[in-house]
């Protein structure tokens, strides 16, 4: 049980104790969300600069694109659970070669998932944005930065859901601005702006980008560790969620 699910509720139903596991509405898991705008609470223009200048030394094209494209033809029924792109580049920043792999493998086989990104984390790079995030309470386990090329694109897919994470823990943090190009199917396209957060059902709702400026743009994506983030920043989501979505008062 999610913790601040379970302080709830200690709170309110006091020696509550489930004899078998219940469907729980805990927010990170809330099912019916595309996503979440946290909004202006990222100031990115001084890792959006570093990042820009240090691209060629930063990021590396996903060379393992033929792989997964052999996967989705080889069992025509994956071809939905497997992105498909082009123009796309990524660098982690935090994370684990063996652990937390859940945005960008395939389901080709669930129990030894596969691992499709250059592992070496760079650590010296989002000072700025790190130090903010950590501010938030938002403890990640996982943290990349994507680059799409000018007409780059990923195809509309559902990322597979290989182990157990909470659905909304997935999140986008533009580092620049850009003209709308992440797009939830069948909800539209999102209206990212550079400085708010977004939680993002991505292993619930089909999904798409594609970048239709003629900048590059630089996304920030990874995984929130919910049981650790603050209860500020649970707080600050939540309010986010009932404001943007007009639920509860
Ligand atoms: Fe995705």
């Amino acid at each position: 049980m999610n913790h601040y699910t379970k302080l709830f509720h200690d709170e309110k139903f006091p020696g509550y104790q489930p004899k078998n596991p219940v469907a729980e509405d805990d927010f990170w898991n809330r099912h019916d969300l595309p996503f979440v705008e946290i909004p202006n609470v990222i100031s990115t223009t001084k890792d959006y600069l570093d990042v820009k200048q240090r691209h060629k030394e930063l990021f590396a094209p996903l060379d393992t694109q033929i792989n997964r494209e052999k996967n989705a033809e080889h069992e025509n029924r994956r071809w939905y659970f497997t992105p498909h792109s082009q123009g796309w580049e990524q660098c982690i920043v935090v994370g684990d070669r063996n652990r937390e792999t859940i945005p960008l493998i395939t389901d080709t086989d669930r129990d030894q998932p596969k691992i499709f990104f250059d592992p070496t984390p760079h650590r010296d790079v989002l000072f700025d944005v790190r130090a903010q995030i950590d501010r938030l309470g938002m403890t990640v386990k996982r943290l990349m930065i994507l680059a799409l090329h000018p007409d780059g694109y990923v195809q509309p897919h559902i990322d597979p859901k290989i182990q157990q994470v909470p659905r909304l823990s997935y999140f986008w943090i533009p580092l620049n601005d850009s003209s709308p190009s992440l797009k939830i199917w069948p909800h539209g396209y999102v209206n990212h702006r550079a400085g708010n957060i977004y939680l993002f059902n991505n292993n619930t709702w089909v999904h798409s980008v594609i970048n239709q400026d003629q900048q590059m743009r630089y996304v920030l994506t990874g995984l929130i560790d919910t049981e650790k983030c603050s209860n500020d920043f649970y707080q600050l989501a939540v309010k986010s969620a009932k404001k943007q979505w007009s639920i509860g008062t």
